[in-house]
């Protein structure tokens, strides 16, 4: 097991396997902007796979993946059922946008991808363009065809943006108890210029859960998953709606992850500049064990907390090229 200087037990790794996207969210990636990585930065798919199996001896059991946009990088399905086969990988997961998911569905699902977590800020078609510069209806159909596919659970993530979208999240209730999805609300984070205009939107989310208090009566609840949401279910449905509130009520004492971003470089914390380049390793053909001394070494730079909110300027990385 990878224990961090501070005892926890890191078993959950969010690997992206692209910093590009098709979409410019308000809160993510600027309008224009067009500075990523180049492919011969990007680590093949050869090198991922060792990356993985490695982390996975260590005991690893959740990969969640990735991007940017995870499926602007062509052969994520081929990528996909190469680390679902290794040993200890138990939990394998995808965050999407969703805008080129209602084609490659099916083969995500038969590749060995189990869950999926789909961006979705607005129910609304002109307002989802303003917000993402995307078309709703492609989200919508990526959906539907996820759910033909046999995903269980869809998680919808929608982060809540004062004068944005505060004012629909009965709506998206409404819209995931219909269609059966879990609904998570986010605080916006001060991640690149971007995160840091967007936070002037910031809501806090205690507000909103008060919020749904007064109009569903909500029950304590859990939901499978490794990362940092808090669920409640609303009574009387199967609805569950997680909170994640990196600002007002950070999750860090229970931080279980790492980051993975296509250049290769291991990102021990969203909110801090740790990290640790294993690129040149593996192109110079390092062995797999010499790759888990690298790894343990990665793993003691872990810090303790995120600084979002006492240093919100510290993070000038795009959430695109982390990892969302
Ligand atoms: P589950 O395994 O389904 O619980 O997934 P997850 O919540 O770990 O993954 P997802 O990609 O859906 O993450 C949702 C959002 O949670 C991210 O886009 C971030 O906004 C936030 N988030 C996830 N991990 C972290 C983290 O380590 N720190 C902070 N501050 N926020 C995080
Ligand atoms: N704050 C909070 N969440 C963000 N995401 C991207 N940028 C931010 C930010 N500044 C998250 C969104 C999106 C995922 C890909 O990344 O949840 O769903
Ligand atoms: Fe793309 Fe996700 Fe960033 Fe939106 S939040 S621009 S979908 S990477």
């Amino acid at each position: 097991m990878l224990k961090d200087r501070f005892g926890r037990t890191i078993e959950y790794l969010r690997l992206s396997v692209t910093d590009r996207c098709d979409l410019r969210c308000e809160y993510c990636l600027p309008n224009g902007y067009h500075d990523f990585e180049t492919p011969d930065e990007w680590l093949s798919f050869d090198e991922i796979e060792q990356v993985i199996r490695v982390f996975g001896q260590l005991g690893t059991r959740r990969i969640r993946i990735t991007g940017g946009e995870p499926l602007v990088r062509a052969g994520v399905s081929a990528l996909a059922q190469r680390l679902a086969a290794l040993p200890g990988i138990e939990d394998l997961s995808l965050s999407t946008n969703a805008t080129r998911l209602a084609k490659q569905a099916h083969a995500l699902h038969d590749a060995g991808i189990s869950r999926i977590n789909v961006s979705l800020d607005s129910l609304r078609a002109d307002r989802y363009k303003q917000m993402t510069g995307g078309k709703l209806q492609k989200v919508l159909d990526g959906l539907m065809a996820a759910r033909a596919a046999g995903f269980q659970p869809i998680k919808i993530n929608m982060v809540v943006m004062r004068d944005r979208n505060d004012d629909e999240i009965e709506d998206m209730v409404a819209f995931c108890i219909q269609h059966d999805f879990t609904l998570r609300l986010i605080e916006t984070m001060p991640m690149g210029d971007t995160g840091r205009s967007a936070s002037q939107h910031y809501v806090n989310l205690q507000d909103i859960k008060a919020r749904l208090a007064q109009r569903y009566e909500l029950i304590d609840s859990m939901m499978p998953g490794g990362g940092p949401a808090r669920y409640v279910q609303v009574a009387g449905t199967d609805l569950r709606i997680g909170f994640i509130t990196p600002i007002s009520q950070h999750f860090c004492e229970s931080c279980n992850r790492v980051r993975l971003s296509v250049d290769g470089t291991l990102h021990m914390c969203l909110g801090q500049n740790d990290s640790y380049p294993l690129r040149d390793i593996l192109r110079h053909g390092c062995s797999d064990e010499e790759l888990r001394q690298h790894i343990l070494a990665a793993i003691e730079l872990k810090p303790e907390r995120h600084e979002f909110t006492e240093a919100p300027e510290k993070i000038v990385r795009f959430m695109s090229y982390t990892g969302g």
